[in-house]
C-alpha cells in the first residue's frame, strides 16, 4: 500500500473532496488510515487529551510523541503535524524545529498558523524541502476568542490576502478555520492549492474536524461539528457494567482465568 503524496493531494483540488481528521493515538490513527486522505496530529491534543484551556501550552515533545505514534500506525494517509505555539518565531528557529519534528516523527508535512506575517518563514521552510500546510481564519494559537471570522470587509480582505500570500510562499494546502461561507468560497476560487475547511462551509476543497468531536468523546460542540456517534455513552456503559460485575464477583469468570 502506498502513502498518499502531496502531489496527489494537490491534484484533488476542485475534483474530489479531500477528507481529513485528527488523530493523536495508535488506535484512532489505524482506523482513520483506512478512510482519510490526511491525518492531522493537531495541537488540539492539548485541549482534547490534556484538558488545557488553549493550545498555547502544548509542548514540542508532546507533538513528537503523538506524531511518532500516528505516523508509525499508518500506511496510507498523509500525516501532518502541528508545530506548537512559539516554535516558529522566525525562519531559523522554525527550520530547526520543523526539521527536528520531521526527523523524529517521519511525518509528511507540518502545519503552521498564520498568514502574511509568516510568509517569509513558510518560503524558507518550503525552499529547504519541508512541506507546509497553512492555517488561516481563526487561529487557536493566537486567538483570544473563538468567534468566526470574515464578518466585515476589512477582515475578509486580510484573510483573503493571507491565503494568496501563503500560496505564493509554497504551502501545499490551507486549513481555513471558522470563516463565513462567502469568504471560504472566494479563497477556494482564488488560490491554486486545496483549501481544507473547519467551520468554513462546503465551498472548500476538503474538510477537517477533530475526531473526538465527531464521535462524542470531547465536550466541545461548536455549530460546525456534526456528531456521528456518542462514544462517551458506550464507554460509560462498559465502565458501569464492569464495576457491577466486579462488585457482584461476576468478573473474572471461568473464561478469564488461567488453569493448568
Ligand atoms: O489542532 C487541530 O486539531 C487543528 C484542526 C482543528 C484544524 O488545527
Amino acid at each position: 500500500m502506498q502513502r498518499l503524496t502531496i502531489q496527489k493531494i494537490k491534484k484533488k483540488k476542485g475534483k474530489k473532496p479531500i477528507v481529513c481528521l485528527t488523530a493523536y493515538s495508535k488506535s484512532v490513527a489505524e482506523i482513520l488510515d483506512k478512510y482519510c486522505d490526511i491525518i492531522l496530529v493537531g495541537d488540539s491534543v492539548g485541549m482534547v487529551l490534556y484538558g488545557m484551556k488553549t493550545t498555547k501550552k502544548v509542548k514540542f515533545e508532546t507533538m513528537v510523541l503523538h506524531g511518532k505514534t500516528v505516523k508509525n500506525s499508518t500506511r496510507r494517509s498523509l500525516v501532518v503535524i502541528d508545530m506548537p505555539y512559539n516554535t516558529y518565531p522566525n525562519k531559523f528557529v522554525a527550520y530547526k524545529n520543523a526539521k527536528k519534528l520531521k526527523e523524529l516523527t517521519k511525518c509528511d508535512a507540518i502545519k503552521l498558523e498564520g498568514g502574511k506575517n509568516i510568509t517569509s518563514i513558510v518560503s524558507y521552510l518550503t525552499r529547504k524541502g519541508i512541506p507546509v500546510m497553512g492555517h488561516i481564519g481563526l487561529l487557536p494559537q493566537f486567538s483570544q476568542n473563538f468567534k468566526y471570522k470574515g464578518k466585515n470587509i476589512i477582515q475578509k480582505k486580510k484573510i483573503l490576502e493571507d491565503a494568496v500570500t501563503l500560496t505564493n510562499s509554497g504551502v501545499f494546502a490551507i486549513v481555513i478555520e471558522c470563516v463565513v461561507e462567502s469568504l471560504a468560497r472566494e479563497i477556494t476560487n482564488a488560490v491554486s492549492v486545496p483549501t481544507i475547511g473547519i467551520g468554513a462551509s462546503k465551498y472548500c476543497d476538503g474538510q477537517i474536524l477533530v475526531t473526538d468531536d465527531i464521535i462524542g468523546l470531547s465536550s466541545m460542540s461548536p455549530k460546525f461539528v456534526k456528531k456521528y456517534s456518542n462514544i462517551k455513552k458506550i464507554i460509560e456503559k462498559s465502565v458501569k457494567d464492569y464495576c457491577k460485575d466486579v462488585r457482584l464477583k461476576k468478573f473474572p469468570s471461568y473464561k478469564n482465568v488461567y488453569k493448568f
